[in-house]
């Protein structure tokens, strides 16, 4: 039982159960007891290893990538740097340090979106000439070079179990002492009309309900004033069965067994995230491992190679692996892009 589980209990105890979106954000953000929250939870020594954590070269091909999109729109000079949900700070202190081999593009300020206070504050040491921001609404209107990192995948879900003609939602209440998944009288919900073609009864969705408002607001942004950007996370096309998960100690336990103390993230829909880019243009949905080869990640991993030995050496060469290939991060992490048109889409990706 943890401080956020008793918490939430009561909660329900007297409000009555609550949906599985409210239950990712306690979990997540509570002020007090969020994971996100109370811990640095990245790393080896953490929960989970995201990729910049797992080499520099992640954050350098990010840099190339969004380079060149800068380059091929005439350099904008009032251009900035984003990054959402930016951890530790990791991906953008190596981006930072590639992209100032490309005259002009290293120096552009950078911007952060940012929820936790805690991420903020080792983020604010990590990278103090940056403006944090708590949502993209507050983003200046000029091109923004934009990356994200397994941060669509902490937005909180909402899951629906289809009946013949309706759907219950799935809520989080009590089964006995515990927490416990249960359903909601079935309802009709305008946003999930168009799933009721591809769906049979005893089918679960998942629908995030703030997805295409951040990319929306960021793609209008795009769009008008230029820029491009590289989403990056586990997912695939169209949602369908239950992706929510925990993770702890990088290993996958119940979503519901020790809130606060357990990332909790679902799978990224990401057909929801290409309705809501036009008019903007985006890229084709690309496995991590064919983006990063395309940029070279063998040729830079073979140049950092020649100055290691030993373990760091056998520690390199498995981050490489880790990061490209199709049994490891490869296939299971897609990247799409989003720039104004075809033309300026960032490089390693294509229409
Ligand atoms: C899994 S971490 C990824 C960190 C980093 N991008 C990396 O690759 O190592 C998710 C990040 O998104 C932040 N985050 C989650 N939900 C957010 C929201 N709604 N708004 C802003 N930041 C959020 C978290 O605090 C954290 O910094």
């Amino acid at each position: 039982m943890t401080a956020l589980s008793e918490i939430l209990k009561s909660r329900i105890k007297t409000q009555g159960p609550i949906n599985v979106a409210d239950y990712m954000v306690e979990a997540l953000m509570h002020p007090d007891h969020g994971y996100y929250t109370q811990r640095v939870v990245f790393g080896a020594q953490g929960d989970f290893i995201t990729a910049p954590e797992i080499s520099q070269m992640f954050g350098e091909m990010i840099a190339l990538s969004l380079g060149q999109a800068w380059m091929a729109q005439g350099r904008p000079k009032d251009a900035i740097f984003v990054e959402l949900g930016p951890g530790r700070g990791t991906l953008m202190l190596d981006m930072l340090r590639s992209a100032a081999a490309i005259p002009g593009f290293g120096q552009l300020p950078v911007h952060l979106v940012e929820s936790s206070t805690k991420l903020r504050q080792i983020q604010v040491h990590a990278l103090p000439q940056a403006e944090h921001h708590t949502d993209v609404l507050s983003l200046p209107n000029v091109p923004i070079f934009l990356v994200a990192n397994e941060f669509l995948d902490a937005l909180p879900i909402r899951q629906f179990w289809r009946t013949k003609h309706a759907w219950e939602e799935c809520l989080v209440g009590l089964a006995g002492d515990t927490l416990g998944f249960g359903r909601a009288a079935p309802q009709n919900f305008d946003f999930l009309k168009h799933r009721i073609k591809d769906t049979v009864q005893g089918n679960l969705i998942e629908y995030c309900p703030s997805l295409s408002h951040i990319i929306s607001n960021i793609s209008h942004g795009i769009k008008q004033n230029g820029g491009a950007a590289l989403l990056i996370d586990y997912g695939d096309w169209r949602s369908k069965g239950s992706t929510l998960q925990a993770v702890s100690n990088h290993k996958v336990v119940s979503p519901l067994d020790a809130p606060g103390e357990v990332d909790v993230t679902a799978h990224v829909d990401f057909e929801a995230v290409y309705k809501a880019v036009p008019p903007a243009i985006s890229s084709r949905l690309t496995p991590q491992g064919v983006f990063l080869e395309r940029l070279g990640l063998t040729q830079r991993a073979k140049v950092l190679a020649k100055k290691l030995e030993g373990k760091a050496l056998e520690s390199h060469v498995a981050a490489h692996r880790r990061l490209s290939h199709p049994d490891e991060m490869g296939n299971l992490f897609k990247v799409i892009g989003i720039a104004p048109q075809a033309d300026y889409l960032p490089a390693g990706l294509d229409i």
